[in-house]
């Protein structure tokens, strides 16, 4: 049995870490891991300008422990008021790397959101003529369409016709959840990717109720059923290149995750790799880890791969309960159960 993995360094090509005293204590989880991140804009409020991008690059770097390297890739906000002009002076920062898509609504902090793709044509246009990735929070906010199936409508309502009006726009379709998203990425033409978390890799929808509601497995897009658990594995470990790692590490204070109306988010950052490391050894495929986390995804974004290297060590802990997070916690996912694997 495999006792230890060596890894050329991975990145993180989905992540959030907040603002001001959370930021403080959660980027030294993912800086210890991982060399970059694509750090999400859905800060309140969202960082929807080049100069915000740079000024939230800054206080991200000024949070950074000493010693500890790192490098934030930054994302700006997709909005229905987005111009041409200022994906321009995006490109131009040299420091933000892609645009987020959040269907207005969709998720924490998307009220600011897009509500028609028609009235971001002008950027997405600047986007695709500037090699700007456009990436995709991709479900239906349709009260009227099963939680479940948000996703797959997606697909069909909104980026099929996208792609056929931009082809050559570059997209990624962020923390995908099912079968049809899966088969959506394979089969697409042009330059598409698709990131995956550890917890859709790791858990069903039963997850969420086993023993009664459990807040901390509460995420969007929704855990869903096995057969599309699958289906992800079958993804993430298949060598295709489309497919690379995004953690969605989304950090809540304990007490808005055990609420009457909780928060949707996993926080995985302490043991990212730990939690992708158990999800592919279980699939018999821990030689298909390091593409995945540390080849795929700089590829996809046309930068270098990372030339320094981490090792796990088959070895079993315990996660903590909570960690310090601002003047209140965190809970990682799976707190209290222990892990095979660790980052050392
Ligand atoms: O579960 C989620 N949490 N999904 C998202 O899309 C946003 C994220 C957050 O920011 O908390
Ligand atoms: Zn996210």
């Amino acid at each position: 049995m495999t006792s230890t993995i060596t890894l050329t360094r991975p990145d993180d090509w989905h992540l959030h870490l907040r603002d001001g005293v959370v930021l403080r204590d959660v980027l030294p989880h993912t800086a210890r891991q991982f060399a970059r991140a694509i750090v999400m804009p859905n800060l309140k409020p969202p960082v929807t300008t080049a100069a915000m991008a740079t000024a939230y690059r800054a206080r991200i770097l000024a949070a950074l422990p000493e010693g500890m390297h790192f490098e934030p890739l930054m994302t700006l906000y997709l909005t229905d008021n987005t111009s041409a002009d200022e994906i321009h002076r995006a490109v131009d920062s040299g420091i933000v790397h892609g645009v987020k898509l959040y269907p207005a609504g969709a998720t924490t902090n998307a009220d600011a959101g897009v509500t028609d793709l028609g009235r971001c044509m002008a950027a997405l246009e600047q986007m695709q003529a500037l090699g700007l990735p456009l990436l995709v929070h991709g479900e239906v906010t349709d009260g009227e369409i099963d939680l479940f199936d948000r996703e797959a409508v997606f697909i069909d309502r909104v980026l099929i016709p996208l792609r056929r009006q931009l082809p050559a726009l570059k997209l990624v379709f962020e923390h995908i959840t099912t079968k049809e998203a899966v088969h959506y990425v394979q089969e697409a033409e042009g330059h598409m990717g698709a990131t995956i978390t550890a917890h859709h890799l790791l858990y069903n929808r039963n997850a969420l109720f086993k023993g009664g509601v459990r807040p901390h497995y509460y995420c969007l897009p929704v855990l869903k059923r096995e057969t599309h658990r699958q289906a992800l594995i079958a993804a993430a470990t298949s060598g295709n290149a489309k497919f690379f790692l995004g953690t969605d590490s989304a950090p809540h204070p304990k007490g808005l995750k055990e609420h009457a109306c909780g928060c949707a988010g996993c926080y995985t950052a302490l043991h990212a790799m730990e939690l992708y490391a158990q999800a592919f050894d279980q699939a018999g495929a821990l030689d298909k880890l390091e593409a995945f986390s540390s080849f795929h995804g700089p590829d996809f974004y046309g930068l270098p791969r990372n030339t320094d290297t981490v090792r796990l060590e088959r070895t079993e802990w315990r996660i903590p309960d909570e960690l310090p997070m601002g003047d209140s916690t965190v809970v990682p996912l799976d707190a209290g159960q222990s892990l095979n694997w660790k980052f050392v």
